[in-house]
């Protein structure tokens, strides 16, 4: 089985103790490539460090919404010199985070950055990873209608591959509406863990709705640890529950889920076979 996971925090402190028995962990699991976003400079640059270090990982760099206080031209300058790295594949995580973020003012700030760091995206040909959190944590609200918003004017300026594959919605916790506005840009949805969670029919009752070929699996650890490793702390090799669960979803064995969700992620993030 070939798994691949697009979204894991390896840089955190959490992996200080054992990073490299993670990563050998993920490998004998069949996951194939692993992708680890930036979330400000200082972990971009982690994030590039160990994708040199490590044959399976690869990175993408940019500014996260909550982590805003250093957004600054001199920081956003070195995060744009490390895109440049052959194995940064992506902008991101970027995003719209009114969950924890309510202030006007700070939230027109994410939309702000959001915007310059798409326009980078466009600069350097590569797709994007894109976090949306609603305030309480809602299924649809402002953060959704924001994040659309900027999302389409941005899809409609592009061409080429980028327009045909301009990114991933990441641990997707949207409505079907929102997903399918995604979908018609082109984007693709990424499930976290929680499709594992006991109260969570309804979230797969939308994901039995989309289409395998746009599906991403992601682990997003070391948080969203899925069923039944929930007490643990969340690392890629339990990817497998979510490949499990989607694939109960979608009638398919969690092999072929595996085989699908790869060659999407091969496909956006076009790094290889
Ligand atoms: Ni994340």
């Amino acid at each position: 089985m070939q798994l691949t996971d697009t979204h894991c925090h390896l840089d955190y402190n959490k992996f200080d103790a054992d990073r490299e028995e993670v990563i050998q962990r993920a490998n004998d699991a069949g996951l194939i490539r692993l992708l680890v976003p930036g979330l400000q400079h200082k972990s971009s640059k982690e994030a590039v460090t160990l994708a040199e270090k490590y044959p399976s990982v690869y990175a993408a760099v940019g500014f996260h919404p909550t982590d805003l206080e250093e957004f600054h031209q001199k920081n956003f300058d070195e995060v744009k010199a490390l895109a440049n790295h052959p194995k940064v594949v992506a902008i991101g995580e970027i995003g719209i985070d009114y969950y924890w973020v309510k202030e006007k003012e700070k939230q027109e700030f994410q939309r702000e950055v959001l915007k310059q760091q798409l326009a980078f995206a466009k600069e350097v040909n590569k797709p994007v990873v894109i976090h949306m959190r609603e305030e309480n944590d809602a299924w649809f609200g402002e953060a959704s209608v924001d994040l659309l918003n900027i999302l389409e004017e941005w899809q409609k300026s592009l061409s080429g591959s980028l327009a045909e594959k301009p990114g991933v919605l990441h641990s997707f916790n949207g409505t079907l509406e929102t997903a399918q506005k995604g979908l018609d840009l082109n984007f693709y949805i990424g499930i976290t863990g929680p499709v594992t969670y006991k109260n969570a029919d309804k979230k797969r009752e939308i994901i039995a709705q989309l289409p395998l070929e746009k599906l991403l699996i992601e682990t997003d650890s070391p948080f969203l640890s899925p069923v039944p490793v929930r007490e643990k702390r969340n690392e890629p090799s339990y990817i497998l529950h979510i490949a499990d669960r989607i694939a109960e979803i979608h009638s398919k064995s969690p092999a072929e889920i595996a085989a699908i969700t790869t060659q999407n992620a091969a496909r956006l993030f076009a790094w290889g076979d």
